[in-house]
């Protein structure tokens, strides 16, 4: 969603926000502004759609060396150039980026309006710089103390004052800001994948939290008075693997394909075959903590919430320890149960979903243990959470979720090895399960280099008005996340079954030639998705048939066959979501959709 940067330094400005805008792109936005300070005046350009739009109504230098840029998506009013940020006062002294609601805006510019305030946008952001010219008496941080304290709501705010050529300032409550530290220049974004090409040394803004930021100091304040308790300065996570696009068309494409090598990451160092356990570090759970205890319950929104149910689904079956994935919204919402000797575990890539750290925040109010499982390092999930594991996937620009969920995946069958080891598995067939684990990247690679007649499934999928995913067991959330993914990028109408409920009512669906995707590994349940298979295909549905490779009976039900590598019947989602991704992505393709940035979503959900 939106996204903010921020320069002060002895470079050119307008280059570097620019720069830091594009590298939040990713983010999903509608909407693109800078403002920098030229000479003794803010200069704001704003444009609606994407960076390059506002990049090319700008000069290519400018003499700034101060500025605030941000990418918008729209909440409060419509999609215009005088809705994106940043926004200025009356007199355009004072210029503000925000990302976040403030919930009370009505009620202030109602009283701004009646002192004789003009309002130029819809938005509520406009408030604030109003309000903080109404305030400043010459005291920058002063003003927008005062300010902060009027509103309600989240925000993540950066403000520069036409008056303070060397100064931005950030404040924080409930949206992530980062600070970037260098040398003679400093940076704020709301999203460290802005600064990499600039530094790597960051200090994260915690909620209540004000940043002085100047070219050669940074200090920290708290927006209630007084100076911030001391911040760690923190390292960015290095690059992997290949920047941009490199050869593939999208960069969907190429996480798809950097697949063996995120797993790999997320299980170095952590499966330890000769010994028969795992070992999570940043977990900090003893195997008498494991022991006692009573339930796991993982909580996560979209793709993250079909890893859980992976993940549910397998700590239950082979820990032996009940265990059950919901939706975080959901969770938050309805006032749960806490058990205060289960474990929460919150899954998110980006660590910035606001329903999934507010099912944090829920577990955590009751006194209950949350730890993340996150991708972003330094995130707002996995700081608030204090312990988890990193995923380890690298950054992942394409909306559509497809490295983070078998590397999510991945760090779950790695606890449950733990927790297994504990309970129920013995040291023989947890060496058995670590080696299967360890091999994984391997038959993920082995797939992607010959995935199997894709276009012929594609076509059938193409042309028709409505499709339908089934499986059964750790093969439903896998449906589930295929049919998300065939939503989210191609918007071919589609949903996911467990397969043993289509004769409670979805076969009633189907008709000659509907696409039947079943997802039927050789597994507990391989028997009985057959049998489905069979009852859909008697309606005349035309099946796409994922399957153990050598599985006779599958292949000569499926109208298109796309087998998948032989793995570990409790490994079987990190193989058979692959050619689900690249199902999505070519049926997108085939389409002309935008890949990358399909319509009306964002990467990172930052609002509830
Ligand atoms: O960053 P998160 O994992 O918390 O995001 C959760 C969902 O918004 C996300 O998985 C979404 O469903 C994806 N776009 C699906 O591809």
């Amino acid at each position: 969603m939106c996204g903010i940067v921020g320069y002060v330094g002895h470079r050119d400005a307008g280059p570097v926000l620019l720069d830091g805008l594009r590298r939040l792109e990713y983010r999903g936005y509608d909407s693109a502004g800078v403002a920098i300070l030229e000479g003794e005046n803010l200069t704001i350009r704003r444009e609606v759609g994407q960076v390059s739009n506002l990049a090319a109504s700008m000069p290519e230098r400018t003499t700034s060396h101060l500025g605030i840029a941000h990418t918008r998506w729209a909440t409060h009013g419509g999609v215009t150039r005088a809705n994106a940020h940043p926004h200025a006062d009356t007199e355009h002294r004072v210029a503000v980026a925000h990302n976040g609601i403030l919930d009370n805006h009505q009620v202030i510019r109602r009283n701004l309006e009646a002192e004789g305030v003009v309002f130029r946008s819809d938005t509520d952001t406009e408030v604030l710089p109003h309000l903080i010219r109404k305030f400043y008496q010459g005291d920058p941080v002063e003003a927008l103390r005062r300010a902060l304290s009027e509103v309600r709501g989240t925000y993540g705010v950066a403000v520069v004052f036409a008056d303070h050529p060397d100064l931005i300032l950030a404040a924080r409550n409930g949206s992530p800001l980062v600070v970037g530290l260098g040398e003679g220049e400093n940076f704020i974004a709301s999203d460290s994948h802005a600064l990499v090409r600039y530094t790597r040394r960051v200090i994260y803004l915690e909620d209540g939290e004000l940043a002085v930021v100047k070219s050669d100091d940074v200090a920290t304040l708290r927006l209630s008075g007084g100076r911030a308790a001391p911040h760690t300065v923190e390292e960015l996570e290095p690059v992997y693997g290949v920047e941009g696009k490199g050869e593939f068309a999208h960069y969907m494409l190429k996480e798809i394909h950097e697949q063996p090598e995120s797993i790999a990451r997320c299980l170095r160092g952590r499966v330890l075959p000769e010994e028969g356990n795992a070992r999570l570090g940043g977990f900090e759970m003893s195997p008498r903590d494991l022991l006692a205890l009573s339930r796991v319950q993982l909580l996560g929104c979209g793709t993250s919430f079909h890893a859980g149910l992976v993940g549910a689904l397998s700590i239950e079956g082979l820990a032996r320890v009940p265990s059950s994935a919901e939706i975080a919204s959901e969770f938050r919402s309805r006032n749960p149960v806490i058990a205060s000797d289960g474990l929460y575990l919150a899954i998110s890539q980006s660590g910035e979903t606001a329903d999934t750290l507010g099912a944090v925040k829920e577990v955590q109010v009751k006194g209950g243990r949350v730890m993340g499982v996150v991708n972003v390092v330094g995130s707002s999930i996995a700081r608030s959470c204090g312990a988890g594991v990193y995923i380890h996937s690298g950054p992942e620009v394409a909306v559509a979720s497809t490295k983070a969920f078998t590397s999510q995946v991945t760090a779950l069958f790695i606890f449950t090895l733990m927790l297994a080891r504990t309970r129920t598995l013995s040291p023989h067939d947890a060496s058995r399960l670590a080696r299967a684990l360890m091999e994984a990247p391997e038959h993920v690679r082995a797939y992607l280099a010959s995935p199997g007649p894709i276009q012929e499934a594609v076509r059938l999928l193409v042309a028709a008005r409505y499709a339908l995913f089934m499986g059964r067991g750790v093969s439903w959330p896998v449906a589930m996340e295929g049919a998300l993914k065939l939503k989210e990028i191609a918007y071919i109408p589609c949903e996911a079954y467990p397969a043993g409920e289509m004769k409670h009512g979805p076969i009633a669906m189907l008709e000659k030639g509907t696409p039947v995707i079943a997802i039927v590994p050789q597994d507990e349940h391989h028997e009985r998705t057959l049998s489905n298979i069979q009852e859909v295909k008697a309606r005349g549905a035309s099946i796409i048939g994922i399957f153990t490779r050598g599985d006779e009976e599958a292949e000569r039900l499926s109208d298109v066959a796309l087998p998948v590598p032989v793995v570990d019947p409790l490994l079987t989602p990190l193989v058979t979501v692959l050619p689900l991704q690249l199902l999505a992505y070519q049926a997108a393709l085939a389409l002309g959709r935008d890949i990358d940035r399909p319509r009306n979503l964002a990467k990172s959900v930052t609002v509830e």
